[in-house]
């Protein structure tokens, strides 16, 4: 394990494997509250690192500059190899087409069907897939990949809990992206429920090789799925390690977050 102000560390292979997300010295602030302070951190290709960090740490705040939703102060965001502050509204659009994003509680479109939902970045990143006219099938593909294709022309208010994260999630996946966000993807579940998403996270993971950034609370999530965790506290990046590592540390802000 690594605290204070730790270089990002690859996982041992034997070629170096590619970043997927390199984030440098990434500060924000909003008026007198400087939320993130000099952060780094970097995803490995084929990687899922969880992000940890008390409410109001700046979770998602660095996962929307990540996807230019806001603006950095200060620093330096590079996905898939591309400098988000050198890219014009169509360059960020083309970039946003690999990346899946799965919104902090679900954010369905209340006045769409599933299928709708499923459609929207369909229509939206129409030039990735080329032109088709039937969204069915890749519609289809995604639900089932989540088990939820019996729900395909249901409104989001007849869905439980559970099912709305699960069409989140096959909405996330419908481009096939090489990366995907999780913004809190067990939250307000139960566990049984969160115990489900986290298969299918999983599965989702072996199945497309997609690199995978996760933030949570949920330290279960995190020890199921995570390779490497990174912890966001005061703004940077705290401590980083394996599940393993951290949990055995002995750092009161490193011990905080591992004590049931
Ligand atoms: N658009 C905004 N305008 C002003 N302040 C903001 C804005 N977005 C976030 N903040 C502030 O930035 C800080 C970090 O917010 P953020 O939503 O990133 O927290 P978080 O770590 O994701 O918390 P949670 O675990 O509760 O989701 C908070 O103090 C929040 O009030
Ligand atoms: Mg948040």
């Amino acid at each position: 394990m690594e605290t204070g102000r730790p270089h990002s560390q690859a996982p041992q292979r034997e070629t170096p494997p590619k970043a997927v997300i390199r984030i440098r010295d990434l500060h924000k602030r909003f008026g007198e509250n400087h939320v993130l302070r000099g952060f780094d951190l970097t995803l490995y290709e084929k990687e899922n690192l969880v992000v940890m960090g008390k409410s109001g740490s700046g979770k998602s705040v660095m996962i929307k500059c990540l996807v230019g939703l806001m603006e950095p102060d200060e620093g330096m965001v590079e996905v898939l190899g591309q400098d988000l502050a050198t890219l014009d509204r169509q360059e960020l659009d083309r970039l946003r087409s690999d990346i899946g994003f799965l919104f902090q509680g679900s954010a369905l479109y209340d006045s769409m069907t599933v299928r709708e939902n499923l459609e929207f970045p369909l229509r939206r990143h129409r030039e990735k897939l080329g032109h088709f006219t039937d969204t069915l099938p890749l519609v289809t593909e995604a639900l089932e990949s989540v088990g939820l294709a019996h729900a395909i022309d249901l409104m989001p208010e007849e869905l439980s809990g559970g099912m709305k994260r699960r069409v989140a999630l096959a909405r996330a996946l419908i481009l096939k992206p090489k990366l995907i966000l999780y913004d809190e993807p067990t939250s307000g579940l139960d566990p049984i429920t969160s115990k489900e998403i986290i298969g299918l996270m999983r599965s989702i993971q072996g199945k497309y090789g997609t690199a995978s950034l996760i933030i949570t609370h949920d330290v279960d999530c995190a020890r199921v799925i995570a390779e490497r965790i990174l912890l966001l506290v005061d703004g940077i990046n705290y401590a980083e390690g394996s599940y393993g590592e951290l949990s055995q540390s002995t750092d009161p802000k490193v011990e905080a977050f591992f004590k049931k």
